[in-house]
């Protein structure tokens, strides 16, 4: 299969092209990736020589770069996106650009190319938040922020094509994924870094809001059978069945780093905060789907994975990210 990805020098992506690479020996893989401050080809160190790996710096909002890296593709999986909540708020023109534009310009080359399937890569923020319950796939778009609200528009866009030209497309929604290579923006790779230099953990608000954990690696397993087996036109929520409070999450980081909770800070709420995520996942569970790492494992082997790899969030936040840290906290942690 020759694989086109997307934003594979993120988070998920580069978990996912290390995932495909291992689990699939016949498989080709090529990354278009715009580097933006949360691409990092750190994150595919090891696997540049591998002969199935190839490398293509541009953006997905770019129809020539797309139009030639995705001819000759059997499937494209776009990973590529601003992803950031907090991101979203100060700043939201990048979010609309690549997380809308983007997709619209990737379909579009999947269209006139006839590509034989495309996957959307989405997420639980696009159904809203929930009280009580769990959404299904069925379940209304009702996002908060800027950066739900993208990508709510990219999952229209995406089931319009389908709709009106039969391009054959897939989405998977996930709920919030955690594990190695994520950017420190992000609650549990920031409090982890700043738990080991003794540094404040900015909790907002109240902290009792609640998120579905998945790892990683049960997110790249789900993403990896919809594209094998989800009918086109399909959406599959993809969740980890990992309910849990925010400052849960942070106590539990502490505990594990053998740190005290005097390191935790209250901070004024994120505007607009969803209180709670839920999603149902049986219909991806119908095509035999189910998590494979459980919580308490996952978080224990991803504090592990950063205490084990200072270099690579010391080199990050010696960058940009120190000046969106100021911006963010304000000096207040
Ligand atoms: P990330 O921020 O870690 O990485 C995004 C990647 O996309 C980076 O490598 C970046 O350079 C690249 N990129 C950004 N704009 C680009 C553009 N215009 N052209 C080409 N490349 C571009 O993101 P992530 O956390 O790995 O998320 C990946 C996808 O999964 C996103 O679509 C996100 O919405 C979705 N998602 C993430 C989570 C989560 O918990 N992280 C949960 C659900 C869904
Ligand atoms: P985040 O990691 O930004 O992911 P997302 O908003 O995409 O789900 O946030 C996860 C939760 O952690 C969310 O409820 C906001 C909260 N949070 C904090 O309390 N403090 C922080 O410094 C950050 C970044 C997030």
């Amino acid at each position: 299969m020759r694989l086109v990805v997307t934003g594979g020098a993120g988070f998920i992506g580069s978990n996912f092209v290390r995932y495909m690479l291992a689990e699939h020996e016949d498989v080709h893989i090529v990354n278009l990736d715009k580097l933006t401050y949360a691409g990092n080809l750190e994150n595919l160190r090891g696997i540049e020589d591998d002969p199935r790996y190839n490398f293509v710096h541009g953006d997905i909002c770019d129809a020539v770069i797309v139009g030639k890296t995705l001819r000759g593709a059997d499937a494209v999986v776009n990973f590529a996106a601003e992803t950031h909540v907090d991101r979203s708020i100060s700043g939201p023109q990048d979010f609309i650009s690549t997380d809308v534009l983007g997709t619209h310009t990737l379909l579009e080359a999947v269209r006139r190319l006839e590509i034989p399937r495309y996957l959307q890569i989405s997420t639980d923020e696009v159904y809203g938040s929930i009280e009580e319950g769990a959404f299904t796939e069925e379940s209304d778009l009702d996002p908060s922020s800027p950066y739900s609200a993208s990508k709510a528009g990219a999952d229209l866009l995406v089931l319009a094509y389908h709709r009106t030209f039969g391009t054959p497309v897939l989405i998977t929604r996930s709920s919030i994924n955690y594990g190695p290579y994520q950017y420190p923006e992000k609650i549990v790779p920031l409090f982890i870094a700043n738990a080991i230099d003794d540094l404040q953990l900015p909790v907002y608000g109240d902290g009792l809001n609640v998120r579905d954990w998945l790892y990683v690696d049960d997110n790249c397993a789900g993403i990896d059978l919809v594209l094998r087996d989800g009918v086109p036109g399909h959406v599959y929520n993809i969740g980890g069945g990992n309910e849990v409070q925010n400052l849960t999450i942070t106590h539990r980081i502490l505990e594990l780093l053998g740190k005290s909770g005097e390191l935790i800070r209250y901070v004024t709420d994120r505007p607009g905060h969803d209180r709670r995520y839920a999603i149902d996942c049986s219909k991806l569970g119908g095509l035999g789907w189910a998590p494979q790492v459980p919580f308490e494992a996952g978080l224990a082997r991803t504090v592990e994975w950063y205490a084990s790899h200072p270099e690579w969030w010391r080199t990050i936040k010696s960058g940009e990210w120190r000046e969106y840290y100021a911006r963010q906290y304000g000096g207040t942690v």
